[in-house]
């Protein structure tokens, strides 16, 4: 057992608002985490996505920015450091994830057309849909029982992706697997069903597209759980996952360790071509993307940093350290922990409280109360939509997510989320839902108003 591999050399004073003002903030809010401003935050799980601590050796490497608009040296860093990792052929940086999503589905989607996935970030389902397609999940159906410990939750149903590709072959583009499942609780995929899933492309003569987020913390539980896989290292496991597909989607800011950041990798000549020409005209030249020199040397020295395996056993380590505590205190948290964020399921925890009244905004809300900790409602806020009748279609899950920043947080601060809900069980028969006064449409969960039922 290590402790985490770096020691802390700046900090950055953060302060708790008093039980008053933490009252006074959420009203002024309209009760929408969103709403309050970091400064009045203590602990900030609302994403682990451009919030990690840069290390050192990426802050040196942000004074060596080469600002020239074509061929910067940063450029050729960030390309070997890509080569490496991921072994694709050609790629454009981006300024994050979704604008390689959107130069990519712009690129390959005609209207009608359906992508299928394990399952899709929002982002990636948007962007599709934004072009006129469809965006399928055919995660296996374990993902959708929250307390069902199986150890690659992420799995595509690679019968069903067969059975898809036989009565959708002319719709699809492409093939895409998220590593690790975000939206299914940062669950998994096995090296087994990547292998699987890029054999079916490959009959079926589709592209296989990796929206390779948190590529790295996939590769570390290959490593852990899967038979085989125990002597490689994480670098060798994630070359292995990429030789299997023909490219990727990718935000910087998870696995890369970075504030800002991203970009989509290709194998096939054809399609780089016209993403190049897609990508000047909405991000920036083919060497740039939507970043600076600088941002380009920061990603690709995140890029090595975010494969170190003492690091990674760390954030793994820490991850669960706070799932587990919660779990000991009763508290139904999704199993298996996943790799960047513990899910609590707030219907279970909160039961008196109705579907229509939000359980999981009313555990976001009640946490920043207790604690001032931040965390993001995924449930019915989200997700509730009105089929054609007008009735309203509630999701299966009401969760909170709790998303660890990289390197930012100590298991001290862990132990102050864990001791919040403590407090919070133990008055939760006390602990009210919540309407919505203002605010409608797919986003409402950014922009919303809320009011107390009580
Ligand atoms: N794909 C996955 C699986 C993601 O989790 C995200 C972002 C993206 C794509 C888009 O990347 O933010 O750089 O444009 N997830 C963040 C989150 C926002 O909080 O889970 P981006």
């Amino acid at each position: 057992m290590l402790a985490e591999p770096y020691r802390i050399k700046v900090v950055e004073p953060v302060k708790i608002p008093s039980r008053k003002k933490r009252e006074q903030i959420l009203k002024k809010a309209h009760y929408n985490i969103f709403n309050v401003r970091s400064e009045d935050i203590y602990i900030d799980l609302l994403t682990d996505s451009g919030t990690a601590a840069m290390s050192c050796n990426q802050w040196a490497g942000i004074m060596l920015g080469d600002e020239a608009y074509a061929n910067c040296r940063n450029y050729f860093n960030l390309k070997s450091a890509i080569k490496k990792i991921f072994g694709f052929r050609y790629f454009v940086p981006t300024h994050q994830g979704r604008a390689a999503e959107n130069i990519l589905f712009s690129t390959v989607i005609k209207p009608g057309m359906v992508v299928p996935s394990n399952m899709h970030f929002d982002t990636t389902r948007a962007n599709i849909v934004m072009n006129g397609g469809k965006a399928i999940n055919l995660v296996i159906d374990d993902a959708y029982k929250p307390f069902r410990k199986v150890p690659f939750k992420g799995n595509m149903d690679t019968k069903k992706l067969r059975r898809f590709l036989d009565e959708n072959y002319e719709k699809v583009p492409l093939v895409m697997l998220t590593i690790t499942n975000n939206s299914g609780g940062g669950q998994p995929v096995s090296m087994k069903n990547i292998r699987k899933v890029s054999k079916i492309c490959k009959e079926y003569g589709k592209p296989f597209f990796i929206d390779a987020c948190r590529y790295a913390e996939n590769a570390y539980f290959i490593k852990e759980r899967e038979t085989g896989y125990k002597n490689k290292s994480v670098l060798e496991i994630a070359q292995e996952i990429f030789s299997y597909a023909d490219g990727c989607t990718f935000s910087g800011k998870k696995d890369a360790l970075v504030n800002i950041g991203g970009f989509l990798a290709m194998n096939d000549a054809k399609l780089f071509e016209k993403v190049k020409q897609r990508l000047i005209l909405v991000e920036g030249f083919p060497t740039y993307g939507g970043l600076a020199g600088r941002d380009l040397e920061a990603m690709a020295r995140g890029l090595i940093e975010g494969l170190d395996e003492d690091y990674l056993q760390g954030r793994i380590a820490q991850t669960r350290y706070l799932g587990e505590g919660l779990r000991r205190e009763g508290i139904p948290v999704i199993q298996p922990i996943g790799g960047h964020a513990v899910y609590v399921e707030a219907k279970r925890f909160l039961p008196h409280i109705p579907q229509a009244e939000f359980p999981g905004q009313a555990l976001v809300i009640e946490l920043y109360r207790e604690a001032a900790v931040r965390a993001v409602e995924i449930g019915s806020v989200m997700f509730a939509e009105k089929d054609e009748k007008g009735r309203v279609k509630y999701p299966k899950l009401e969760m909170m997510r709790l998303a660890i920043p990289r390197r930012v947080y100590t298991n001290a601060h862990m132990d102050v989320v864990i001791e919040a809900h403590r407090k919070i069980a133990e008055r939760k028969e006390k602990v009210y839902g919540y309407r919505i006064v203002k605010g409608s449409g797919p986003l409402r969960h950014f922009t919303a108003w809320f009011k107390p039922v009580r």
